[in-house]
């Protein structure tokens, strides 16, 4: 069975977080104490979700110590030339003095201006590692190319209908650890393959997707308001499946 968590160049990331898309005010505060009391321990947020406070009003009624919750925030690509402003308010809006991971949310048009703006506030220990999301691999290899650095993550739209593994090998042979959003948008769950297995596991369908992003290395923040699915998405680390499941799902790609 793989570990529950992965390195990062600082630290370690669950590979199962929780996402938290379209979640405000109380709903984003329950569905964060409730999925930190069934033991997620990594939560996604951005500033463009507007919940950061949120977040940091759920870690705190949870008891837990701040080096025990994986916290994940992004900046806006248009606020950019702002960053430091963006993650002082992120910062403060969490209630905690550093994040653990710091994404650009998309490509802004200077993606090395950005990427260099980024590492400095890391290095003056804003966050503990730096990534971005919606980058393609000829962005990555050109944040490379440029300052020597590979981002420590890349959040990208991965479920089956997504699988690349050319995608996956430029990540791994780059050391940028792969993220998941949206593993449940693509028509996965009412996927015949996936319901078979999911049958044959006595699993559901959500926790068999959930279980090939892990299969893959890939890290995943499925999202949920439900405390039921919230515990249920978690439930994923003891069981695992075949290599002859993997690839009946990976060849769900379109
Ligand atoms: N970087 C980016 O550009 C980007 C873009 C999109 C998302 N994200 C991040 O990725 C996270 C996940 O992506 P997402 O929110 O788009 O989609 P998702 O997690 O794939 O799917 C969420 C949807 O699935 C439902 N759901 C959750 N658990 C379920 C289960 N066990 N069975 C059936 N349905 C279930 C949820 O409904 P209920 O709430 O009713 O359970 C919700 O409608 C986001 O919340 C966000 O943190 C990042």
């Amino acid at each position: 069975m793989p570990a529950t968590d992965i390195a990062l160049p600082v630290g370690r990331i669950p590979r199962v977080g929780l996402g938290t898309w379209q979640l405000r005010g109380s709903a984003a505060r329950t569905a964060a104490e409730a999925a930190l009391q069934v033991g997620y321990r990594h939560i996604d947020t951005a500033t463009m979700y507007q919940n950061e406070a949120e977040i940091g009003a759920a870690l705190t009624a949870s008891g837990l110590a701040r080096d025990e919750v994986f916290l994940t925030t992004k900046i806006p690509a248009e606020r950019i030339s702002d960053a430091r402003r963006v993650l002082e308010d992120s910062l403060s809006a969490l209630g905690v003095d550093t994040v653990d991971l710091w994404l650009a949310h998309w490509p802004p048009p200077d993606i090395v201006g950005a990427w260099q703006a980024m590492r400095k506030l890391r290095d003056e220990g804003l966050a503990r590692a730096i990534g971005v999301s919606n980058f393609d691999p000829a962005q990555i290899d050109e944040l490379i190319t440029a300052t020597g650095e590979a981002p420590a993550l890349n959040q990208i739209r991965w479920s089956p209908s997504d699988f690349d593994s050319s995608r996956l090998e430029h990540s791994r042979s780059r050391g940028v650890v792969l993220e998941g959003y949206s593993a449940f948008k693509s028509g996965a769950l009412t996927s015949p393959a996936v319901v078979d297995i999911a049958r044959s596991l006595d699993r559901t369908p959500a926790q068999v997707v959930l279980r090939w992003h892990i299969e893959h290395d890939v890290v995943v923040i499925p999202k949920s308001s439900k405390p039921e699915r919230l515990a249920s998405n978690f439930d994923v680390f003891d069981f695992g499946l075949s290599a002859d499941q993997v690839a009946r799902i990976d060849a769900l790609a379109r």
